[in-house]
């Protein structure tokens, strides 16, 4: 779900901005100025998209340079007194300071008589400022938002934490699929993949994840990233050291690649066997990171069969397929299932892949052994957990039942009937 909070940044001091100028527009009346501080706000508060970034920067205590108005915010008394002070903005915290201070109940007293002693074309002018305000001030859509996110990725001495945060927000926005969808259009693709290349490890991470949530089950933006040929970039950022972003890069390029045939093809023609070969049996590997890489091998596998053979070009070596076998004795019960669950796959793939893994990976040996292993994890005292491998000890059965059924006629025939309607 949607995490409206996480957007603090830019809402929050919207949010303050709406209420500062609430109190302020039932308050800026005193004085002989009628309209001066309400129009002198209105110029302050040019709330165009990049405007909104501007907002944005307010946010915090980084727009405290004018030393003097702060002087004359810590003498509350003289502000009471001299209502004529012309607060010159330097952050929305002064600026909420300031309409608190005028709003005493005094003056909202002689504020109110004031307005009725307003002739009718002043009452209209005063709302037709507010009204003015208030649509400038309107809630920012998520395209707005978006583009504030963009554009701050493309001011080059945005400090990296508040880079971070950009993606981060991007992350949330581009869930929707409509706006996953607009995010090229907005350019936020090219400048997100191009935070791929910071130094900071965790801007990389940030933007990969971004990738990954905008390509998630769409196949336009799936379309969109192969052509900006991110995949290579994503596959190698898989191999970081750093875990954080091999998890986010790889999630990324299982993102991209799922459901999608020509995306799998890139994948594999940039060496993508033994990248999950190499995930899946090296040591000091992520569990995160081992449990999308079968994720990845299940559809893969998947994909092949629903392609009738025209990713067969691409060979599933026995390095890959016994590293596959291997996971099915992780430590870890959920890698367990996932590899499992990709050997289910595989089995579908073709007679070849099938003798590989009886043959060469010896897979029944394993399943097998996995037996005694859930017999053995059955008999704990822990219930909750004695259900979920029940479970697993399911999917093992069926597993090691489609390797011990021998492929009869009529499944083989089924095959050429199909492959003789693909050519036809
Ligand atoms: C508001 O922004 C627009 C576009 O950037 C600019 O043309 C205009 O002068 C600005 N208005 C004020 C009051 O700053
Ligand atoms: C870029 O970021 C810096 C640092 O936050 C800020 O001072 C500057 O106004 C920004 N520039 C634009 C064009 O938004």
């Amino acid at each position: 779900m949607r995490n409206r909070s996480s957007m603090s940044g830019i809402l929050t001091a919207w949010l303050r901005l709406v209420s500062v100028l609430l109190v302020c527009g039932l308050s800026v009346s005193n004085g002989d100025g009628k309209f001066s501080k309400l129009a002198d706000l209105s110029s302050k508060i040019n709330i165009t998209s990049a405007g909104y970034a501007w907002v944005t920067a307010m946010g915090g205590d980084d727009l405290r340079s004018k030393g003097k108005v702060e002087e004359a915010f810590a003498a509350d008394d003289k502000v009471e007194q001299d209502t004529e002070v012309e607060p010159a903005f330097t952050s929305i915290d002064s600026m909420l300071q300031w309409a608190i201070g005028h709003a005493d109940p005094e003056k909202m007293k002689g504020s109110a008589q004031e307005v009725q002693r307003m002739t009718p074309q002043e009452l209209e002018k005063r709302r037709a400022e507010i009204r003015d305000l208030m649509e400038k001030l309107r809630m920012p859509s998520d395209a707005d938002l978006m583009k504030v996110a963009i554009a701050d990725l493309h001011n080059e001495s945005l400090p990296a934490e508040a880079r971070k945060r950009a993606l981060e927000e991007l992350v949330i926005l581009v869930e929707p699929i409509d706006n996953a969808n607009d995010l090229d259009k907005l350019g936020g693709l090219v400048v997100v993949i191009e935070e791929l290349d910071r130094e900071e490890v965790e801007l990389r991470a940030a933007a990969a994840a971004v990738l990954a949530m905008a390509s998630q089950n769409n196949r336009i933006v799936q379309a969109q990233l192969l052509s900006y040929g991110v995949l290579p970039k994503l596959m190698k950022m898989a191999r970081s050291p750093s875990s954080e972003e091999a998890v986010k890069a790889f999630h990324a390029v299982s993102a991209i690649t799922r459901n999608c045939p020509p995306g799998h093809e890139i994948f594999y023609r940039n060496g993508g066997v033994s990248l999950l070969t190499e995930l899946l049996s090296s040591e000091n590997v992520d569990t995160r990171l081992r449990k999308k890489a079968l994720f990845l091998v299940a559809d893969l596998a998947e994909q092949r069969v629903e392609v009738k053979g025209q990713l067969d070009a691409y060979n599933l070596d026995d390095g890959f397929l016994r590293s596959v076998v291997g996971q099915a004795e992780s430590v870890d019960l959920d890698t367990q299932q996932k590899a499992l669950d990709a050997l289910k796959s595989l089995h579908k793939v073709s007679k070849s892949v099938r003798e590989t893994l009886q043959n060469v990976c010896h897979v029944e040996v394993v399943l097998g052994r996995l037996e005694l292993y859930f017999q053995k994890l059955i008999a704990e005292p822990d219930q909750e957990r004695a259900e979920y491998i029940k479970d697993l000890e399911e999917l093992r059965r069926e597993v090691t039942e489609l390797f011990a059924s021998k492929e009869d006629e009529s499944e083989a025939g089924e095959r050429l009937k199909d492959d003789q309607i693909l050519y036809l």
